[in-house]
């Protein structure tokens, strides 16, 4: 399919939206190389890193749309580009643990590395200027971000989300340790939008536990350019 890009809607940190010539229905996410960590405090860009995450969300997104779960996804349709139906966001990002990093750490003292009998599941409420801070159902209700039927759709497809994706890596050596989703409306129905990529997920190898995520970025390990390039190779090889 060809989409032409018309105007551009919105700019973060990471992505651009753009309208699409003839169509209400769908928009452009565009991927750029940049990043941005700890609310926007820390800022850097590296090669290849919005076709990476491009890639490996238009691979994901088919792998999971294949298994039942509603998405966003249309079609890729460059190396920075990809066609998406346009969402209403509901503003909480969604999130999902097997093994503690992260917030979860400095939060409760718990230890890195630390593996969960059974998946966490929490929300933020998105919103930069108050620093995405953890939120509950009553609260999310309360502000009439969403619904108790969409909170509960929300909750039970994350998890799904979590059980096929974390088998998904394991196939590939690499252990899904958390992830970020976001969900929006389109035409009365919830689907999973945004992205699936190191930038929104925790990924470490297997065998060496080796961090080949974002955390590279935020916590100056080095050789992010590799582990992102790293990532791709093992979701799109067959294995
Ligand atoms: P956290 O441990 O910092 O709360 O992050 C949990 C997961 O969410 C991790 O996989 C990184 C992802 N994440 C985002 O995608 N965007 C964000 O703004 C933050 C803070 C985390």
């Amino acid at each position: 399919m060809t989409a032409e890009k018309v105007q551009l809607l919105y700019e973060g940190k990471a992505k651009k939206l753009w309208s699409v010539k003839g169509s209400d229905d769908l928009v452009i996410q565009e991927f750029k190389d940049d990043a941005t960590a700890f609310n926007g405090e820390k800022r850097g860009s590296w090669a290849h890193k919005g076709e990476v995450n491009n890639a490996m969300s238009s691979a994901l997104f088919t792998m999971l749309e294949g298994k039942g779960i509603r998405t966003h996804f249309v079609e890729q349709l460059s190396k920075s580009d990809m066609l998406i139906k346009k969402l209403q966001i509901v503003p909480l990002e969604v999130i999902c643990r097997n093994i503690a990093a992260g917030s979860f750490v400095k939060r409760y003292g718990a230890k890195e590395g630390q593996e969960f009998a059974t998946p966490t599941f929490e929300f933020s409420y998105k919103d930069d200027s108050l620093g995405d801070p953890l939120i509950n159902d009553s609260h999310a209700l309360a502000l009439g971000l969403a619904t108790q039927a969409e909170i509960d759709h929300i909750r039970k497809t994350a998890l799904q989300v979590n059980e096929i994706l974390k088998a998904f890596f394991r196939e590939r050596n690499i252990l899904l340790v958390d992830f970020k989703l976001e969900f929006g409306r389109h035409k009365g129905e919830i689907l999973l939008g945004d992205e699936i990529s190191p930038d929104t997920c925790r990924f470490w190898d297997a065998a060496t536990r080796q961090k080949l995520d974002k955390d590279r970025f935020r916590q100056d390990l080095g050789g992010v350019e590799e582990a992102y390039a790293e990532m791709l190779k093992r979701v799109t090889e067959p294995v």
